[in-house]
This record gives C-alpha cells, sequence and structure tokens, in this order.
C-alpha cells in the first residue's frame, strides 16, 4: 500500500473522512501526539487498528468526539464531575474512563465494560471528527512498544505501507499524551499522567495517582489501565534514567558512556554527547519522544536522561521515561 502524507487542510480532511467513513485507517495530528484513527462503532475497521500496530488486543482505544454533545450515546452514566471536567478541560489533552454504552463494540474497550473518551484540542483532529460525522477510535500512531509520534514523518517511519493516508498537521504541542482518568468513589483517580495535571484536577475532587504510574507492575498483578503493563516508548538503545544532576550528571555520564551514547540533560549545553531535554517539564515531554527516536536514528546503543521532576507535566514525563528505560535507575 502507498502511503500518502498530505498538509492539513480542507481537502486533505475530505480525503481523510472518506477513507475512515469506509472502514480505513488515517495517521491524524492532535496536540498530544499522532493518533492511528478509524470509526470506533465498525468492529472491522477497529481490528485493522490493532493489526497495523502489532498491539495486544486486551489493551482499549480511547475514543475521540468533536463535541460534547456526543458523549452521551457512547456512555451509561456521566459523573458530575466529569461534566465539570469536560467544561473545563475539553478539548484538550484529558481522556475520561465512562461505563459504556452498548453503541461501542467490545473490540474498541479491549473486552472491558468501560469506554475512554476524550475531545481533542487540536483544530485538525476535530475537524476530521466532525467531516467524518463518527466518533473516533485512536491510539498513538506508533508501532506497539515504540516511541509515541509527535511528528507526521515519526507516523511515516513507523506505518508507511500499512495505511493509505497521513493528515500532517506539524509538530504535536504537547507531546505526551492524554491524562486517563477514572472517577472511584467521588475520587479522581490518574491512570495515565499528562498535560493535565494532579494540581490542575485537585480543583474538582480529591485526586489520588495509580501506583502504576511510578512503578513497575508485578507480572500477575491486575491493573486498571491494561495499557500500563506493557513495555512502551522504547528506543532499541539502552536507556537509563540517572539520578543526578548538574555537574554530577555529566561526570556519571562521561564516566560510563559506551559505544554511541547520548545522554539528555535538563537545561546542559549542547556539546559532545549532551543534548539538551528542556529545562522545564513542559519542553521536556514535548521533546522527549522526538529525542528518543532520534537516538534511534543515529544508532545510539545508550541514552542516559537526568531524572526529571515530578512535579506538574513532569509526572507525565517521569512515567514515559520509566517505561522507556525499564524502570531503571542508576546513580554514582
Ligand atoms: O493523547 C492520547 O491519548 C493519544 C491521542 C492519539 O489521542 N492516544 C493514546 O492512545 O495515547 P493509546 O491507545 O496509545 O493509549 C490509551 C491508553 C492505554 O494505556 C489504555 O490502556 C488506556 O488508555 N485505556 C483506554 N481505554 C481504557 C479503559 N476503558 N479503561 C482503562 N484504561 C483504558
Ligand atoms: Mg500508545
Amino acid at each position: 500500500m502507498n502511503t500518502e502524507v498530505l498538509k492539513y487542510n480542507k481537502e486533505s480532511i475530505e480525503r481523510a473522512a472518506g477513507i475512515i467513513r469506509n472502514g480505513g485507517l488515517v495517521g491524524m495530528p492532535t496536540e498530544t501526539v499522532y493518533g492511528l484513527a478509524a470509526n470506533a462503532l465498525d468492529e472491522a475497521a477497529v481490528a485493522s487498528i490493532f493489526a497495523a500496530k502489532g498491539r495486544p488486543q486486551d489493551n482499549p482505544l480511547i475514543v475521540h468526539i468533536s463535541g460534547i454533545e456526543q458523549l452521551a450515546p457512547l456512555v451509561r452514566e456521566i459523573p458530575e464531575v466529569a461534566s465539570r471536567l469536560a467544561d473545563r478541560f475539553w478539548g484538550g489533552p484529558l481522556t475520561m474512563i465512562f461505563p459504556k454504552s452498548d453503541v461501542v463494540p467490545d473490540i474498541t474497550s479491549g473486552g472491558l465494560d468501560t469506554v475512554a473518551v476524550r475531545m481533542p484540542a487540536s483544530e485538525a483532529a476535530r475537524s476530521l471528527i466532525d467531516a467524518c460525522g463518527l466518533p473516533i477510535a485512536a491510539p498513538s500512531a506508533n508501532l506497539s512498544g515504540s516511541p509515541s509520534p509527535t511528528t507526521a514523518q515519526h507516523v511515516y517511519d513507523d506505518m508507511h505501507g500499512r495505511i493509505p493516508l497521513i493528515i500532517d498537521g506539524g509538530e504535536c504541542s504537547c507531546g505526551v499524551e492524554s491524562t486517563v482518568i477514572c472517577f472511584r468513589e467521588n475520587k479522581i483517580h490518574i491512570l495515565r499522567p499528562g498535560g493535565i495535571t494532579a494540581e490542575m484536577l485537585s480543583e474538582f475532587a480529591e485526586v489520588e495517582i495509580d501506583k502504576a504510574v511510578s512503578a513497575k507492575p508485578a507480572a500477575d498483578e491486575r491493573v486498571l489501565s491494561p495499557g500500563m503493563k506493557y513495555k512502551h516508548y522504547s528506543p532499541k538503545a539502552d536507556v537509563f534514567i540517572v539520578d543526578e544532576h548538574g555537574d554530577a550528571f555529566k561526570r556519571y555520564c562521561l564516566t560510563h558512556a559506551k559505544g554511541r551514547t547520548i545522554a539528555l540533560g535538563i537545561g546542559t549545553e549542547n556539546d559532545g554527547i549532551f543534548i539538551d531535554y528542556g529545562a522545564c517539564a513542559e519542553i521536556q515531554a514535548q521533546r522527549l519522544f522526538s529525542l528518543l527516536r532520534y537516538a534511534d536514528d543515529s544508532g545510539a546503543e545508550l541514552v542516559f536522561v537526568e531524572m526529571p521532576s515530578q512535579d506538574g507535566v513532569g509526572l507525565a514525563v517521569y512515567n514515559r521515561l520509566l517505561r522507556a528505560a525499564g524502570f531503571r535507575i542508576v546513580k554514582e
């Protein structure tokens, strides 16, 4: 199959909508990461998402909508706090989990009785959903296990030959996937941290952070969000989080460099093995996946990353890094 890449505009969205209405797949830009979009209500189309990504069938997909009125048909119940969160944070990088209605096929929800729904902020994503007139299932548009794509080129690198069209909406502004939450006993329970932070959510209800966000689930442990048990975001290189800062970080990296080594530092100068991955969490989030892909493209065998802060969006950066590093944290 030939894979076309078209800039986001009215014509390319019409083309993409035609493909999706006919059961096909399209690479779709959003403000978080690029998604692999299909009709969420079409079992065969959703099955082809799993096939194209090589994704385990029990890992449910997020259903994307472009207007709040599209939520009710997908779910059996909308908690009051969810309505208030939607008012404040939709469109934006927040995914909420609801009891699902029969409209949503089991394959979309990975066999669960719940469905994850998000309304993106991205104009390109929303105009595609509008043009389809359908809810869109979209996981991140990477091959399962590799870093999520934040440019159309990343999607092309993973998906060319597997999908007919990628809409190029430029670089994703957020750079990490949406925050995923569910509601438990009047609390907001964070399953995956993202651009909408625990601090922001705590204005609406008590917030608890799932322990799988920062710890490795045991092999036999039942996790609330199936995505958390899989190896994720990994480049081919060996990644380590280095729990040292400033000069101590640099010393560690220079001492332990072996073969082609890249060291991602916080606000460091780009010099030798060192590359700056951002002085603040927002920039780190935006650059992280792209730099992990760059590590592969440049043939790196070893990647050291300076331990990020875990505040605000930093928790999302830390969560993705832990998985990229297989939970390996080192220090002097
Ligand atoms: O920002 C995003 O959320 C991107 C863009 C494309 O919208 N999408 C994305 O999808 O990251 P994906 O499939 O890569 O990640 C969805 C996560 C997975 O960890 C999955 O297990 C979890 O959400 N999830 C989906 N439905 C769920 C459900 N019903 N219950 C618990 N977790 C769910
Ligand atoms: Mg993903």
